[in-house]
């Protein structure tokens, strides 16, 4: 597909414009004409593949990849359009005023924003801010859905990574996490980090009711510890608290129950979402066992600061435990 060779331009750094294979043009103008494509992403990887360029590591990269099967998914024409327009100068993206260095910045590719309506419920916001630098994007479009939540990772990331290389001193990403779905993320990770040039990873607080200290969650935090060229940082955003009661996701934010007008996800419970992760993250010992793992979290911590002494006091042995240099 397009995006393995824009990715590959990408790990690159090179400015020179990517100049398609007739047959990834046929892909593009396929999606431009609302057309479905159906292109064997087998075929493509192998052309990629089998360049000179190629070296050991991306080419497991990408093999770990043609597992993803984009073809399938109903948004990745769009994406794929999307993508093309930054590459060809046609995104309307216009940075000339851009003035300030901004590390908290939400990327909303258009396809995305066509996907996820709300977010924190309000609602999504449909423009990119224009004078960022690192960047990331959040991923909480499809619950339940391990092939929608790995494909529109996938997108997400090879979008951004395109960002990165059109506007190469403006924009560094950091790259979205398929989670709850351990075994994709942990591929995404890596390929992320070596290949797309991503400079972290960005985290929800909790991924479909799992929060980062979770049993389930130590697999993707032992395998980033034991990626090479570390330290890895994770930038965690907060989501939307959510439990699963007889098996169905629902929010968990008792303050709705009082008023959804006055407390506004995004505006009130993002500070003790923050809380509860940094308090999952630490009980666990997530925090302290992978220390190859450095974490940003947002909002100042969120109410975390205000309950980490008294909590920390509740682990037992924690205060002696081994802390990072
Ligand atoms: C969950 O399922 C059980 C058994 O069907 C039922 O008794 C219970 O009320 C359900 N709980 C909720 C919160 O829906
Ligand atoms: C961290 O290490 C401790 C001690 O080996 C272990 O009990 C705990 O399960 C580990 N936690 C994680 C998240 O790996
Ligand atoms: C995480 O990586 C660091 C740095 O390589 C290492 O010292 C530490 O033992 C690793 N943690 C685990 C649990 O393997």
């Amino acid at each position: 597909m397009v995006l393995f060779r824009l990715s590959f331009l990408a790990a690159l750094a090179t400015d020179v414009a990517a100049s398609y294979s007739p047959r990834i043009s046929s892909i593009i103008k396929q999606a431009k004409r609302g057309e479905n494509f159906n292109v064997p992403l087998q075929s493509l990887l192998h052309e990629r593949r089998d360049g000179p360029e190629a070296d050991a590591e991306s080419a497991n990269a990408l093999q770990t990849h043609d597992l993803i099967d984009l073809e399938s998914l109903p948004f990745a024409s769009a994406a794929f359009v999307s993508i093309d327009a930054i590459q060809n100068g046609h995104s309307n993206l216009d940075l000339s005023h851009a003035s300030r260095v901004d590390t908290h910045v939400h990327i909303v590719p258009d396809f995305y924003l066509g996907l996820v309506l709300t977010t924190g419920q309000s609602p999504t916001p449909s423009h990119l801010q224009e004078h960022h630098i690192h960047v990331h994007a959040g991923l909480d479009g499809f619950h339940d859905n391990e092939a929608y939540s790995v494909g529109l990772a996938k997108l997400l990331n090879e979008w951004l990574a395109e960002l990165r290389r059109a506007f190469p001193k403006r924009f560094e990403f950091y790259a979205v996490m398929p989670l709850p779905y351990t075994p994709a993320a942990i591929k995404e990770a890596k390929y992320a980090l070596t290949s797309l040039g991503a400079i972290g990873l960005g985290l929800l607080t909790n991924h479909e009711g799992l929060y980062l200290g979770n049993a389930a969650l130590a697999p993707f935090f032992a395998a980033l510890n034991a990626t090479v060229r570390g330290p890895h940082v994770c930038i965690v955003h907060p989501s939307e608290p959510l439990i699963r009661i007889n098996g169905t996701l629902v929010v968990a934010d008792p303050t709705k129950q009082c008023s959804t007008a006055l407390y506004l996800t995004g505006q009130v419970e993002f500070y003790f979402e923050t809380a509860r992760a940094l308090m999952d993250l630490t009980v666990s010992r997530t925090i302290t066992n992978y220390t190859n793992i450095h974490y940003a979290f947002g909002h100042v911590n969120g109410a975390f600061p205000s309950i980490e002494h008294r909590f920390i006091k509740t682990i037992p042995g924690f205060e002696q435990a081994p802390r990072r240099p």
